[in-house]
Protein backbone atom coordinates (compact mmCIF):
# COMPACT_ATOMS: atom_id res chain seq x y z
CA UNK A 1 0.00 0.00 0.00
CA UNK A 2 0.99 3.79 -0.63
CA UNK A 3 2.37 5.58 2.36
CA UNK A 4 -0.37 7.96 3.18
CA UNK A 5 1.10 11.73 3.77
CA UNK A 6 2.03 12.94 6.94
CA UNK A 7 0.45 16.68 7.19
CA UNK A 8 2.29 19.15 9.60
CA UNK A 9 0.05 22.52 9.98
CA UNK A 10 2.38 25.63 10.83
CA UNK A 11 1.68 28.75 12.18
CA UNK A 12 2.32 31.58 9.95
CA UNK A 13 5.00 33.91 10.30
CA UNK A 14 8.43 33.70 12.18
CA UNK A 15 7.20 30.26 13.73
CA UNK A 16 6.70 28.48 10.27
CA UNK A 17 9.99 29.88 9.00
CA UNK A 18 12.05 28.44 12.42
CA UNK A 19 10.21 25.40 12.29
CA UNK A 20 11.25 24.50 8.29
CA UNK A 21 15.23 25.02 9.18
CA UNK A 22 14.88 22.58 12.06
CA UNK A 23 12.97 20.27 9.60
CA UNK A 24 15.51 20.71 6.92
CA UNK A 25 18.45 20.16 9.61
CA UNK A 26 16.56 16.77 10.44
CA UNK A 27 16.92 15.90 6.45
CA UNK A 28 13.41 17.34 5.58
CA UNK A 29 13.04 20.01 2.89
CA UNK A 30 10.99 21.56 0.98
CA UNK A 31 11.61 24.01 -1.45
CA UNK A 32 8.69 25.54 -3.03
CA UNK A 33 8.11 27.19 0.85
CA UNK A 34 11.61 28.89 0.48
CA UNK A 35 9.81 30.85 -2.13
CA UNK A 36 9.15 34.60 -0.76
CA UNK A 37 6.33 35.50 -3.42
CA UNK A 38 4.42 32.03 -3.30
CA UNK A 39 0.77 32.42 -2.44
CA UNK A 40 0.92 28.26 -2.05
CA UNK A 41 -0.73 27.48 0.68
CA UNK A 42 -0.10 23.87 1.13
CA UNK A 43 3.79 22.33 0.03
CA UNK A 44 4.79 18.87 -0.07
CA UNK A 45 7.68 16.61 0.01
CA UNK A 46 7.43 14.23 -2.09
CA UNK A 47 10.05 11.64 -1.24
CA UNK A 48 9.31 11.76 2.36
CA UNK A 49 5.58 11.66 1.76
CA UNK A 50 5.47 14.82 4.19
CA UNK A 51 2.70 17.78 3.33
CA UNK A 52 3.21 21.43 5.13
CA UNK A 53 0.40 24.46 5.35
CA UNK A 54 0.38 27.47 6.67
CA UNK A 55 -2.51 28.76 8.90
CA UNK A 56 -3.49 31.58 11.30
CA UNK A 57 -1.89 30.11 14.79
CA UNK A 58 -5.47 30.07 16.42
CA UNK A 59 -7.06 27.46 13.59
CA UNK A 60 -3.25 25.43 14.13
CA UNK A 61 -4.72 23.56 17.33
CA UNK A 62 -8.34 22.93 15.18
CA UNK A 63 -6.87 21.21 12.31
CA UNK A 64 -4.73 18.87 14.47
CA UNK A 65 -8.26 18.24 16.55
CA UNK A 66 -10.33 17.28 13.72
CA UNK A 67 -6.97 15.33 12.31
CA UNK A 68 -6.96 17.84 8.96
CA UNK A 69 -2.90 17.79 10.25
CA UNK A 70 -1.73 15.30 11.83
CA UNK A 71 0.93 17.58 13.75
CA UNK A 72 1.04 21.13 14.53
CA UNK A 73 3.53 23.81 15.36
CA UNK A 74 2.10 26.52 17.17
CA UNK A 75 3.15 29.05 20.33
CA UNK A 76 2.20 27.38 23.79
CA UNK A 77 0.28 30.76 24.35
CA UNK A 78 -2.63 29.54 21.59
CA UNK A 79 -2.32 25.85 22.95
CA UNK A 80 -3.32 27.27 26.60
CA UNK A 81 -6.05 29.54 24.39
CA UNK A 82 -8.04 27.59 22.34
CA UNK A 83 -7.81 23.95 25.19
CA UNK A 84 -8.29 21.82 22.32
CA UNK A 85 -8.06 17.97 22.41
CA UNK A 86 -4.78 17.38 21.21
CA UNK A 87 -1.15 15.87 22.93
CA UNK A 88 1.14 18.65 23.35
CA UNK A 89 4.51 16.34 22.70
CA UNK A 90 7.37 19.00 22.45
CA UNK A 91 9.02 22.01 23.43
CA UNK A 92 11.08 23.44 20.41
CA UNK A 93 12.96 25.96 23.05
CA UNK A 94 12.03 28.85 19.96
CA UNK A 95 9.45 31.44 20.21
CA UNK A 96 10.10 32.35 24.03
CA UNK A 97 8.32 34.91 25.53
CA UNK A 98 6.25 35.58 28.51
CA UNK A 99 2.24 36.01 29.39
CA UNK A 100 2.63 38.64 31.63
CA UNK A 101 -0.41 40.90 32.93
CA UNK A 102 1.15 44.64 31.88
CA UNK A 103 -0.30 48.15 32.60
CA UNK A 104 0.72 51.40 34.09
CA UNK A 105 2.92 51.48 37.40
CA UNK A 106 -0.02 52.85 38.88
CA UNK A 107 -1.98 50.07 38.15
CA UNK A 108 -0.08 47.20 40.08
CA UNK A 109 -1.89 48.41 43.06
CA UNK A 110 -5.31 47.29 41.29
CA UNK A 111 -4.24 43.89 41.41
CA UNK A 112 -3.57 43.71 45.12
CA UNK A 113 -7.49 43.74 45.50
CA UNK A 114 -10.33 42.40 44.99
CA UNK A 115 -11.32 45.48 43.66
CA UNK A 116 -13.28 45.54 40.01
CA UNK A 117 -10.89 45.97 37.34
CA UNK A 118 -11.02 45.99 33.40
CA UNK A 119 -8.02 43.60 31.68
CA UNK A 120 -7.77 43.94 28.18
CA UNK A 121 -6.63 40.93 25.44
CA UNK A 122 -6.36 39.28 22.63
CA UNK A 123 -6.08 35.90 24.96
CA UNK A 124 -9.63 36.28 26.99
CA UNK A 125 -9.47 32.83 28.53
CA UNK A 126 -5.48 32.62 29.65
CA UNK A 127 -6.77 35.98 31.14
CA UNK A 128 -9.90 34.49 32.98
CA UNK A 129 -8.29 31.13 34.24
CA UNK A 130 -5.13 33.61 35.70
CA UNK A 131 -7.52 36.09 37.34
CA UNK A 132 -10.17 33.69 38.28
CA UNK A 133 -8.16 30.76 39.55
CA UNK A 134 -5.00 32.24 40.66
CA UNK A 135 -5.44 35.74 41.78
CA UNK A 136 -9.40 34.94 42.76
CA UNK A 137 -10.45 37.88 41.14
CA UNK A 138 -13.21 38.68 38.79
CA UNK A 139 -12.04 41.80 36.56
CA UNK A 140 -14.58 42.32 33.49
CA UNK A 141 -12.16 40.86 30.49
CA UNK A 142 -12.49 42.43 27.14
CA UNK A 143 -11.33 40.83 23.64
CA UNK A 144 -9.69 42.83 21.09
CA UNK A 145 -7.72 41.57 18.13
CA UNK A 146 -4.16 43.47 18.17
CA UNK A 147 -1.75 46.09 19.43
CA UNK A 148 -3.21 45.62 23.05
CA UNK A 149 -0.81 47.89 24.58
CA UNK A 150 -3.35 51.01 23.55
CA UNK A 151 -6.14 49.54 26.17
CA UNK A 152 -4.57 51.28 28.68
CA UNK A 153 -3.35 54.36 27.34
CA UNK A 154 -6.76 55.32 25.67
CA UNK A 155 -8.55 54.34 29.03
CA UNK A 156 -10.23 51.14 27.67
CA UNK A 157 -8.85 48.92 30.30
CA UNK A 158 -6.43 49.27 33.59
CA UNK A 159 -4.32 46.38 32.81
CA UNK A 160 -3.94 44.03 29.54
CA UNK A 161 -2.61 40.42 29.52
CA UNK A 162 -0.51 39.83 26.62
CA UNK A 163 3.04 38.32 25.20
CA UNK A 164 5.96 40.18 26.21
CA UNK A 165 9.16 39.35 24.43
CA UNK A 166 11.64 41.97 24.42
CA UNK A 167 9.16 44.36 26.25
CA UNK A 168 10.27 47.11 23.73
CA UNK A 169 6.39 47.70 23.16
CA UNK A 170 5.66 47.97 26.79
CA UNK A 171 8.44 50.63 27.12
CA UNK A 172 7.82 52.76 24.07
CA UNK A 173 4.38 52.66 25.29
CA UNK A 174 5.07 53.64 29.14
CA UNK A 175 4.01 50.54 30.43
CA UNK A 176 5.86 47.83 32.07
CA UNK A 177 5.35 43.85 33.26
CA UNK A 178 3.12 43.70 36.53
CA UNK A 179 3.10 40.02 37.43
CA UNK A 180 4.03 37.16 35.35
CA UNK A 181 1.35 34.27 33.72
CA UNK A 182 3.29 31.86 32.02
CA UNK A 183 6.72 31.69 29.96
CA UNK A 184 5.58 30.53 26.36
CA UNK A 185 7.82 29.06 23.30
CA UNK A 186 6.72 27.02 20.39
CA UNK A 187 5.42 23.63 20.74
CA UNK A 188 5.25 20.27 18.37
CA UNK A 189 1.27 19.32 18.97
CA UNK A 190 -0.22 15.74 17.66
CA UNK A 191 -3.77 14.54 16.46
CA UNK A 192 -4.98 12.25 18.84
CA UNK A 193 -6.09 9.20 16.10
CA UNK A 194 -2.82 10.64 13.91
CA UNK A 195 -0.91 9.66 17.36
CA UNK A 196 -2.31 5.76 17.72
CA UNK A 197 -2.57 5.08 13.43
CA UNK A 198 0.33 6.28 12.73
CA UNK A 199 2.42 5.90 15.24
CA UNK A 200 5.85 4.68 14.86
CA UNK A 201 6.34 7.11 12.06
CA UNK A 202 5.17 10.24 14.52
CA UNK A 203 7.55 9.18 17.20
CA UNK A 204 10.28 8.53 14.89
CA UNK A 205 9.58 12.45 13.89
CA UNK A 206 9.31 13.76 17.39
CA UNK A 207 12.79 12.39 18.61
CA UNK A 208 14.64 13.82 15.27
CA UNK A 209 13.55 16.87 16.12
CA UNK A 210 14.12 16.38 19.86
CA UNK A 211 17.54 15.14 19.36
CA UNK A 212 18.35 17.85 17.05
CA UNK A 213 17.23 20.72 19.66
CA UNK A 214 19.36 18.83 22.06
CA UNK A 215 22.21 18.79 19.84
CA UNK A 216 21.99 22.21 19.03
CA UNK A 217 21.80 23.01 23.07
CA UNK A 218 25.04 21.55 23.47
CA UNK A 219 27.09 23.25 20.69
CA UNK A 220 25.16 26.35 22.01
CA UNK A 221 27.07 26.20 25.62
C1 LIG B 1 3.05 41.00 20.13
C2 LIG B 1 2.47 41.28 21.49
C3 LIG B 1 3.11 42.57 21.89
C4 LIG B 1 4.48 42.48 21.23
C5 LIG B 1 5.51 42.10 22.25
O1 LIG B 1 2.32 41.73 19.21
O2 LIG B 1 1.06 41.34 21.45
O3 LIG B 1 2.39 43.67 21.39
O4 LIG B 1 4.39 41.48 20.21
O5 LIG B 1 6.79 42.05 21.71
P1 LIG B 1 8.01 42.87 22.38
O6 LIG B 1 8.00 42.57 23.84
O7 LIG B 1 9.22 42.29 21.69
O8 LIG B 1 7.84 44.32 22.07
P2 LIG B 1 2.38 41.45 17.66
O9 LIG B 1 3.56 42.13 17.08
O10 LIG B 1 2.28 39.98 17.40
O11 LIG B 1 1.09 42.19 17.08
P3 LIG B 1 -0.32 42.53 17.69
O12 LIG B 1 -0.10 43.67 18.64
O13 LIG B 1 -1.14 42.94 16.53
O14 LIG B 1 -0.85 41.32 18.38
Amino acid sequence: MEKEYLTVALAKGRLARQSMELFQTIGIDCKEMQDKNTRKLIFSNEEKKMRFFLAKSPDVPTYVEYGAADIGIVGEDTILEEARNIYEVLDLGFGRCRMCVCGPAEAKELLLHQRQIRVASKYPKIAKDYFYNVKHQTPEIIKLNGSIELAPIVGLSDVIVDIVETGSTLKENGLSVLEEIVPLSARVVVNQVSMKMQNERITNLIRSLAEQIADEKIQEN
